[in-house]
């Protein structure tokens, strides 16, 4: 057991860099993935060590960043220049307790377990290293530094691609910008570093060199699981880093009892909670900390979005359901649009072409085509024709639509708000509702039927009469 095996541990997180790679305006680590930026991963992952002090170094659209990081980082540090991740760390020597350890990680590695982390500063510990460096091997090492071993197979330095020999170039095992290093003896090795190469940065990397140089003990540990310390620095990768992402949660939805039929092509928040035996078709999304029953049936193109559901909800295709809730058994789509306040009672049907906002329906009721409700509280049992459309808006304020139990809605009605329909009445198809309706009334209010009899026969022979006359006189001015 080494003496710093009681070091403490301080965690620092490189994310002052622009991200040039991904030609944004926006600073790389606040690219969107699974609708979280990606600095939030990286620093969720190093929380889980439970650090003594977590500090980022921001640079780059530093407001945004540490917005980003709100809540997740002890302390920030400001590189007003982005000169290299080496003069990163050297900016931040202030925050760092010289008798820590401190695990280095840059905000573009979003998929890092903790439990790799942890791995890594364990394996440091023991050894007593100077510097510990997480390296991986890969297929295609392209743009990664490349991790050179001397002849006993330890490491010795760190080249990166644009500073490689061809030689250098063909090795696979590269730096995953993951390490742990004593303070102190990484604070005095970046002090001596010179920004002698292509791009004219102090690389942190050539602390790596600069240790070992001088005798100290550095290693380095290879990670087996090379996807989940790859770096985002294109759209290219961030697209690749949700997708595996997604696939992480599809996989412990399926060993949880979840249905996914086809993981690539279903998107799951990390942050959703999903019942057994809910059965996830293609192309379904869900986002946010949207929470599934057991034994729904989400069909094709569904996305939920911060929203509740309960027991056995079928969500048919093509569906948007925005921060609603949904109790048991209820049905909804294909192609209704569920927007925030929705709240559904157990085994409401909400069909095709319904609009739904700050809606309450109550058990069993129905509205199965072509109605928009909004601001509306609808009792249970209650039936809304298609075409129902509640008028809430007067141009300035919402007004709101109260429907009693068993109130039966014919097609094409216009509720206009304010307005209120008592228990067990009926609104008679075609309906202009502009007054409340008593309990177990009738309202009507389109304007009653004639029927002309004879009509059709009239006007044609009327017509005939007319095309004849015009006719006779054409005839006339023709003559000379
Ligand atoms: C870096 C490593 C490379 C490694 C790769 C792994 C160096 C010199 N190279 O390269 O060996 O294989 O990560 O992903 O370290 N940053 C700052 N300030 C700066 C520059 C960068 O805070 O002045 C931050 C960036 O925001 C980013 C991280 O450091 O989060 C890494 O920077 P990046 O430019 O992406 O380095 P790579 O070229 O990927
Ligand atoms: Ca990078």
């Amino acid at each position: 057991m080494s003496p710093q095996g009681r070091a403490p541990l301080d965690v620092l997180v490189l994310a002052a860099g622009r991200g040039t790679r991904m030609r944004s305006r926006r600073a790389k680590v606040l690219h969107d993935m699974a609708g979280r930026p990606l600095l939030q991963y990286v620093l969720e992952a190093a929380r889980a060590l439970r650090p003594e002090r977590l500090t980022v170094v921001v640079g780059h659209q530093a407001r945004a960043v540490r917005a980003a990081a709100d809540g997740l980082a002890d302390r920030f540090v400001l590189q007003d220049e982005p000169r290299g991740t080496g003069h990163a760390v050297l900016r931040a020597a202030r925050a760092l307790r010289r008798e820590a350890d401190v695990l280095i990680l840059s905000g573009d590695v979003p998929l890092v377990r903790p439990r790799t982390l942890r791995a890594l500063v364990a394996h440091h510990r023991r050894q007593g290293a100077a510097l510990t460096v997480l390296t991986a091997e890969l297929e295609r090492p392209a743009g990664y530094g490349r991790i050179v071993r001397d002849g006993d197979g330890r490491v010795c330095t760190i080249v990166e691609e644009r500073d490689a020999t061809p030689e250098q170039r063909a090795i696979r095992e590269v730096n995953t910008g993951i390490y742990v290093a004593r303070v102190a003896a990484l604070l005095g090795a970046l002090r001596r570093l010179k920004p002698d190469n292509r791009q004219g940065e102090y690389y942190l990397t050539d602390a790596l060199h600069e240790l070992a140089r001088q005798g100290a003990l550095v290693c380095a540990v290879r990670h087996d699981d090379p996807e989940e310390v790859q770096g985002v620095n294109t759209r290219a990768e961030l697209a690749q880093a949700a997708r595996r992402l997604y696939a992480r949660k599809a996989e412990s939805l399926q060993n949880e009892g979840v249905t996914v039929l086809d993981p690539g092509r279903t998107w799951v928040d990390p942050r959703a909670r999903i019942g057994r035996d809910t059965i996830l078709y293609p192309g379904v999304i869900l986002e946010g900390a949207t929470v599934l029953g057991e034994g729904c049936v989400i069909y094709p193109g569904v996305r939920i979005v911060d929203s509740v559901l309960g027991k056995g909800v079928v969500v048919r295709d093509h569906t948007l359901i925005a921060q609603s809730r949904i109790a048991d058994g209820a049905r909804v789509g294909p192609f209704a649009h569920l927007r925030p306040g929705s709240e559904l009672g157990r085994e409401v049907h909400i069909g095709n072409f319904v609009e739904l906002k700050m809606a309450r329906l109550g058990r069993g009721a129905k509205a199965n085509h072509l109605a928009y409700l909004g601001d509306a509280e609808v009792g249970a049992g209650s039936n809304i024709g298609a075409g129902t459309i509640t008028c809430n808006y007067d141009g300035k304020r919402k007004h709101r639509t109260v429907l009693g139990r068993r109130v039966f809605i014919g097609s094409d009605t216009q509720l206009v708000a304010p307005v209120r329909v008592g228990d067990g009445a009926y609104v008679g198809a075609g309906s202009t509702v502009t007054q409340d309706v008593p309990a177990g009334a009738l309202a009507l209010s389109r304007s009653p039927q004639v029927n002309i009899r004879g009509w059709v026969a009239r006007r044609k022979r009327k017509r005939a009469r007319r095309a004849a006359s015009s006719r006779t006189s054409r005839a006339a001015k023709s003559k000379p």
